[in-house]
């Protein structure tokens, strides 16, 4: 079967700058959501109907699907009818890119009811306590039409329209093209329903939450169950969320059991190890960490973390950083593109940048490597056991050789052989005496 994704629209009750279906729940676009929900169902043959800012929604997908362009906003069916040349399975879904299931297997119960009752089209639907925005289902006797909200003259019919339908292909290349503009403007596919009097229209109506997302606030509330649902399967799984409403977990991330994470952390496409610590407050995107680690309150980007490692507080990893094992990188360092070995510290306020470093490395409080000298990067080699006294500057390129030793203080430009003392720096002048002689101003306020 193959299926078609409406993302078209223009979503102006969002009012926001981006599209609305690009707009992210935990990271992940929200159209993306509806997509692998098929793709998990094994229906591969998607098209994307995109329109209005088109290039966002295709960026957000990382194209890596079917995009049908619709020229116009002129509504759902003519959404749908961009699509029909491209339509060669004998049945198609259709499913509004703004919509959120929170159960999978109500797409199998709906294909299941489908074929089973053999109908031309089945229409999911469900009741909401607040149906506002919502079509309605509208029965007299078999046959079903679907009201839209604008429509509405009496609030009290409460099964709604999922806006997610299976129908057979050559009744929808049948009739779709006999959907008439209504007063809105707008070819509605809901008004298909009335072109079927003659058909078999049925409904597989679902108990578990499908959400359309219009607003805002509707954003937020699919937020909090998509969370509240992750959060929770990975207490069952033994990673301990200390509270489950004020952490933020992707659904493409893995944590392993054991794992403690303290409340505030965003984790995001990223792989956990096992009886890991995260404490305070952690963004970690794109990455991957290994076991046994204690990481408080840092940034980690695009980097891989060995196993017992202590990371934080305030540390910043980005940009392809890789650190082995029984590493210690402290307070307030930044890491970029920088490979470290296994055991080395640097435990204080420092920058490494484009750097390879080995093991049993100590940096002291202030080491930099001084990458980029306005133009181009270059990167520092350091070698197991050197020592870098604080406050120096690797002027890279440069290497310094095992068990190089820096001078506290120094600037190296040039590289320091194995096991020799390198000091870059002017030597102390102390002039004894110079104040003697001087007036000693009085204290303020005295
Ligand atoms: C639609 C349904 C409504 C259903 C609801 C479920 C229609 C007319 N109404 O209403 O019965 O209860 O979904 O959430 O279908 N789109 C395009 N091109 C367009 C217009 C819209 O691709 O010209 C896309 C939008 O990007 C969106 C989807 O179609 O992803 C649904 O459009 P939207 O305007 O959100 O419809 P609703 O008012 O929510
Ligand atoms: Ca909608």
């Amino acid at each position: 079967m193959q299926a078609i994704v409406l993302a078209a629209g223009m979503g102006k009750r969002m009012q926001q700058p981006e599209a609305k279906c690009a707009l992210k729940i935990l990271d992940v676009p929200l159209i993306e959501y509806p997509i692998k929900l098929l793709k998990r169902k094994r229906i591969e043959d998607i098209f994307v109907i995109v329109g209005h800012q088109k290039e966002q929604i295709i960026e957000a997908t990382k194209d890596q699907y079917l995009y049908v362009t619709q020229e116009e906003q002129l509504g759902t069916a003519n959404a749908v009818e961009c699509c029909l040349p491209f339509i060669s399975s004998d049945f198609v879904m259709i499913l509004p890119g703004d919509t959120i299931l929170l159960e999978e297997e109500v797409i199998s119960r709906l294909i299941n009811t489908h074929m089973n009752e053999k109908n031309d089209m089945t229409i999911l639907t469900m009741y909401q306590e607040n149906p506002y925005g919502y079509g309605r289902i509208i029965r007299d006797g078999q046959q079903i039409t679907i009201l839209e909200q604008i429509d509405i003259t009496t609030e009290n019919i409460s099964e709604c329209n999922t806006g997610i339908y299976i129908i057979s292909t050559c009744i929808l290349k049948e009739f779709l093209p006999h959907i008439e503009k209504n007063t809105h403007g707008e070819y509605y596919f809901t008004d298909i329903c009335k072109l079927l009097k003659n058909h078999k229209v049925g409904t597989y109506c679902t108990t578990s939450p499908v959400l359309g997302i219009n607003t805002l606030d509707q954003l937020q509330q699919a937020s909090k169950m998509i969370q509240n649902k992750i959060n929770k399967n990975f207490l069952k799984q033994g990673v301990l969320i200390q509270n489950i409403e004020t952490t933020f977990i992707s659904p493409d991330t893995t944590i392993e059991p054991g794992c403690f994470i303290e409340s505030g952390s965003m984790i995001y496409h990223s792989r956990i190890g096992k009886n890991n610590q995260l404490l305070g407050t952690c963004r970690i995107t794109d990455s991957a960490i290994g076991d046994d680690n204690r990481i408080e309150s840092s940034t980690l980007e695009n980097s891989c973390v060995g196993r017992c490692n202590k990371i934080g507080p305030y540390a910043h990893f980005r940009m392809n950083t890789d650190i082995g094992n029984y590493n210690r990188i402290g307070n307030f360092v930044e890491l970029k593109d920088a490979v470290i070995g296994s055991h080395t510290n640097v435990a204080h306020l420092a920058y490494l940048g484009n750097c390879d470093c080995g093991s049993y490395v100590n940096f002291g409080c202030g080491s930099i490597t001084v990458n980029y000298n306005g133009k181009e990067k270059h990167k520092t080699i350091i070698k197991d056991h050197a020592f870098i006294g604080c406050n120096s500057n690797l002027v890279a390129p440069v290497i310094i050789y095992e068990n190089g030793y820096i001078a506290a203080g120094s600037t190296i430009t040039s590289n320091v052989d194995e096991n020799s003392l390198a000091i870059a720096r002017a030597r102390q002048v102390t002039k004894e005496g110079y104040f003697k002689n001087k007036k000693i101003p009085p204290k303020q306020g005295s």
